[in-house]
């Protein structure tokens, strides 16, 4: 590619794996195009992601800035994996304090455009400031952007939703039929950073700001996928809203995946289950079962009599005292048909590995698009954040089944547990599960439709170029 014809991306996630990494994939995406990327985020999080593989580290460049210190926040902490989930909004305002130094770091660099999250709701009038274009990367499903609607009922200007239940039901600017809004004991849950406390900006805030200062908005989502979702998000905010694909996980371990001794273990265990018997258990890198909650799981998968192996989170960081136990005598109950893992394990070879047949998840969408890309049936079990929208929308195209739950506060049985997981995994009934995942994989993960996703954005992004200082004509002239 002609130099002058390349970009300078700049990557701005939020500080959660779960933005990170699609965040990353992305970058990977574009960086197989020959173009420059600059990942920033704190040097912690950068440490711990995910190796490169050596052919695209050239083009990627991670540039740490340290986060500044906030009171209440526990030292060290720089992802939201590292604080129990009510010491997050400090982290919000730890990261807001990269204002300025992001802007140097933007001076400086002079990227042609720069990719961001929905914390930095500071970043879009920067970026007009410095004629660098402004792109949303949203790794949320435009059924989750739709849903939580236009900029001024995000700011709180217009219709604010100012209850848990004005987001139990679908709202006016969805023109079809739909059941895809939060459970009452699902919006309860986030209510407090969905809308804030009086003097910490709100998460749909966050939303509505940098959507407004955007120019564009790209959206982990595919046309085939959630077409009319996508059209309702290009409506309400009058900007193009251009589909990224769903970004599926890669790994590259250099070749040493067996090294990792805990993973041996678990494979060696692995490898002599029957294939596709087995329940793979996760609830991602946030969310923390209640200790009642994690009883009725445990006792759910015993109840069941299926194989598991079951990621548990005990723990938010070192910060958090209020650990979870399994129940008494369980981990001798099961043992041989069951493996719990209460430390960091690698969810893609997991989820790849023959033994597994289904997923029970909190239907956090990276989870999603794994099951699948490995077609793992879905059983959900939803907890923070966008999962309960996800769920709606498997839950209407019956690609998933969530296990039963008391509306009000959420509150599930064991019986309810194992009755989901052998429908899902085993009944005749729940056979459209497993069937609709299998048929949905080559929409979601191949490989070419995922390429001319990232071919269109960069188009779009290389024809609205913006001038830095000089000319596109000035440019070509001193290449030549
Ligand atoms: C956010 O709220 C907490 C109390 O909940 C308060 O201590 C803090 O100062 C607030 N932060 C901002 C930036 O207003
Ligand atoms: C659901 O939970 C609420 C609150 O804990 C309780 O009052 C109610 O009886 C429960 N409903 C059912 C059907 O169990
Ligand atoms: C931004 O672009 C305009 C014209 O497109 C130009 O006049 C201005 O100098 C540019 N500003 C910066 C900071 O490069």
């Amino acid at each position: 590619m002609a130099e002058n014809l390349k970009l300078h991306i700049v990557m701005f996630p939020w500080l959660a794996f779960g933005h990170m990494i699609p965040f990353l994939e992305l970058t990977k995406l574009i960086a197989q195009k020959g173009h420059k990327i600059s990942f920033v985020s704190t040097p912690r999080n950068v440490d711990r992601l995910p190796k490169l593989p050596p052919n695209l580290s050239p083009f990627i460049d991670f540039v740490k800035l340290p986060l500044p210190h906030v009171e209440n926040l526990p030292e060290n902490a720089e992802a939201t994996i590292d604080v129990p989930y009510n010491k997050v909004k400090y982290l919000k305002i730890a990261y807001d304090g990269l204002k300025e130094p992001m802007m140097q770091f933007l001076k400086t660099s002079s990227p042609d455009c720069v990719f961001y999250d929905f914390a930095p709701y500071w970043l879009g009038s920067i970026a007009v400031e410095l004629n660098i274009s402004s792109i949303f990367f949203s790794i949320f499903t435009a059924a989750f952007l739709a849903f939580i609607g236009p900029v001024p009922v995000l700011k709180g200007t217009e219709d604010a939703r100012t209850t848990p239940e004005d987001f139990t039901v679908p709202p006016k600017w969805v023109p079809f039929e739909s059941t895809v809004a939060f459970r009452l004991f699902e919006i309860k849950r986030i209510f407090d950073s969905v809308t804030g406390d009086e003097d910490n900006i709100s998460d749909l805030y966050r939303f509505g700001a940098t959507i407004e200062g955007c120019d564009v908005l790209a959206v982990r989502s595919c046309e085939d996928f959630e077409p009319e979702w996508l059209k309702v998000v290009e409506e309400i905010h009058r900007k193009p809203a251009i589909p990224v694909g769903q970004l599926p996980t890669t790994a590259w371990d250099g070749g040493n995946d067996d090294k990792n001794d805990a993973w041996r273990g678990m494979k060696d265990w692995l490898d002599k289950q029957v294939k596709g018997s087995l329940v793979y258990v996760a609830f991602g890198s946030e969310a923390k079962p209640s200790q009642a909650e994690l009883t009725e799981i445990a006792l759910g998968l015993e109840l069941s009599g299926l194989p598991f192996l079951w990621v548990l989170r005990r723990q938010r960081g070192s910060a958090d005292t209020e650990l979870v136990d399994l129940p008494e005598g369980f981990e001798e109950r099961t043992k041989g048909r069951g493996w719990v893992c209460t430390s960091w394990a690698p969810q893609l070879k997991i989820v790849s590995h023959d033994s597994v047949g289904g997923f029970l998840t909190h239907s956090g969408w990276s989870s999603v698009v794994e099951a699948i890309q490995f077609e793992r049936a879905l059983v959900l079990l939803t907890f923070l954040a966008d999962q309960g929208l996800n769920a709606r929308v498997l839950e209407e195209k019956k690609m998933a089944y969530s296990i039963p739950r008391n509306e009000t506060d959420g509150s599930f049985t064991r019986n309810s547990v194992a009755e989901s997981l052998s429908l899902v995994m085993i009944k005749e009934e729940g056979k459209i599960y497993r069937e609709n995942v299998k048929e949905m994989r080559d929409l979601f993960v191949n490989k070419d439709r995922q390429d001319r996703y990232v071919d269109n954005l960069l188009d779009y992004l290389q024809s609205h170029r913006r001038l830095k200082g000089k000319t596109k004509q000035m440019e070509e002239r001193e290449n030549n």
